[in-house]
């Protein structure tokens, strides 16, 4: 029931955004303008600063903390879901850059907890939901040992991060946690595309190249190697976010319901131009 003075819409669908960050944001706005939104970030605090800046701008969004590495936080976020009638989206945008942690957080994080999160709002989906998990180009230029990628088709197993460590030895490092974490998290969305497809539902993912965010501008700072993907763009600028939301909401809409267990490369041509 619509209160009146409040911007609710109780008659639109839901749309899960996990991880409140800059890009997050911008997804979150881009799919108010169709959906309920519903933050869910590991900073309970912050998710809630940010939706009641949304409920200011008009939109219908609450907040939740929730730390996907936790099944208990996960399985409390699904419980959210059911109440409020179910999933409409799921965008997956929480992440950690090879900066901000060790091997095994970004394991955890990046990819671990991804999966959990899919996997726990999948039985809530229904005819035409869709599922969108952010990964990175850093999924292209990158190939995992047989023995990791074998790994890898079991996201959700608890010692993950370790048996990773212990197959990739030296070089289990944070800078190669992050390219590992993101190819796996696209392997997930092809292996689950015929789960999600029992529904009715999709999952696909999305890799942006080189986006002007804060999580980028740190990584600018600590990687060399970033410039050099810089120069050799063929549009020869950054991603905005408003791109990267305009891609997400699409993936996400009616438009593309025949788009499943696939990956969108949104990297002006960087992935292109490094394998040719
Ligand atoms: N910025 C870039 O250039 C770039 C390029 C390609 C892909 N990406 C991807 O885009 C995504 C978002 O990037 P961003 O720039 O908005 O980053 P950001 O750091 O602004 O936001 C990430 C959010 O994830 C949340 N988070 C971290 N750990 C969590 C956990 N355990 N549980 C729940 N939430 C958690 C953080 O609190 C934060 O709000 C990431 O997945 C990143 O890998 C970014």
């Amino acid at each position: 029931m619509h209160r009146i003075g409040t911007s609710e819409r109780p008659d639109l669908p839901l749309a899960v955004v996990v991880g409140a960050g800059a890009l997050g944001m911008a997804v979150a706005r881009r799919l108010a303008l169709a959906n309920r939104v519903l933050l869910a970030d590991v900073d309970g605090e912050r998710a809630e600063e940010c939706a009641a800046r949304m409920r200011d701008e008009g939109c219908d969004a609450s907040a939740t903390a929730c730390d996907i590495t936790s099944s208990a936080d996960v399985a409390a976020l699904a419980g959210q879901v059911a109440n409020r009638g179910g999933l409409g989206v799921l965008a997956h945008v929480a992440g950690l850059s090879p900066s901000a942690a060790g091997f095994r957080s970004i394991i955890r994080v990046n990819l671990a907890g991804a999966a959990l999160v899919a996997e726990a709002l999948r039985p809530l989906a229904r005819q035409g939901s869709a599922a969108v998990l952010v990964s990175s180009l850093a999924a292209h230029s990158f190939q995992p040992s047989p023995e990791a990628a074998s790994l890898l088709r079991e996201p959700t197993s608890p010692d993950l991060p370790d048996r990773l460590a212990a197959v990739m030895g030296e070089s289990a490092t944070p800078q190669l946690a992050y390219p590992v974490s993101k190819w796996g998290m696209n392997l997930y969305c092809r292996m689950q595309a015929a789960a999600w497809g029992e529904m009715g539902a999709r999952i696909v993912s999305i890799s942006p190249g080189l986006i002007a965010t804060p999580m980028g501008a740190l990584e600018f700072e600590k990687s060399p190697a970033k410039r050099q993907m810089y120069e050799k763009t063929p549009l020869k600028r950054e991603c905005t976010m408003l791109e990267i939301a305009d891609a997400v909401e699409f993936l996400a809409s009616p438009r593309a319901s025949f788009i499943s267990g696939t990956d969108l490369l949104v990297d002006g041509g960087l992935a292109a131009a490094l394998m040719s």
